[in-house]
């Protein structure tokens, strides 16, 4: 059965280049009832812990360096079928390929630089949101 919830990230580019207030109105606007939401900063440390799954990936040291390169919004987001669905809303992971009307498509300047991060699987939601935010910040 597919969950009801997924983590998302609004990445430092779009962060810096003032998206954040359209991409989480376009978030909402979707159908996404936002759970819990923080303005924060990873340390280096932080993202390499975050996309361990990709230490092995040529783009790992620079994924690393540009999600510590500013603050970012986390946000645990709740739909059925969340996982999936927000795929599908945010388009593909290459911002070239992705769907037009999706937030890649809107505000992406690279694959790297792709605007948002959407968990892959319920189970990396669940592990994602926990990354983030406690119980008592879910609501
Ligand atoms: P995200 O959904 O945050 O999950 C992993 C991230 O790695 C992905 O978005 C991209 O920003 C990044 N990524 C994936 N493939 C590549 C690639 N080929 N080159 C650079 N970055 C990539």
């Amino acid at each position: 059965m597919s969950g009801n919830i997924t983590f998302t990230m609004i990445k430092p580019k779009a962060i810096a280049d003032g998206h954040m207030g359209n991409i989480i109105k376009k978030i909402i606007e979707g159908g996404f009832n936002i759970k819990a939401l923080k303005y924060t900063r990873l340390t280096k440390n932080d993202a390499r812990k975050f996309y361990e799954v990709h230490k092995e990936r040529p783009f790992y040291n620079d994924l690393v360096e540009f999600m510590s390169s500013g603050p970012i919004i986390a946000a645990v987001l709740e739909k059925d079928n969340a996982v999936e669905d927000y795929r599908t809303y945010i388009g593909s992971t290459n911002p070239a390929e992705a769907a037009e009307g999706t937030i890649r498509k809107l505000y992406a300047t690279s694959i790297e630089a792709n605007a948002v991060h959407g968990s892959d699987s319920d189970e990396n939601a669940l592990i994602e949101s926990g990354f983030f935010f406690s119980q008592r910040e879910m609501f």
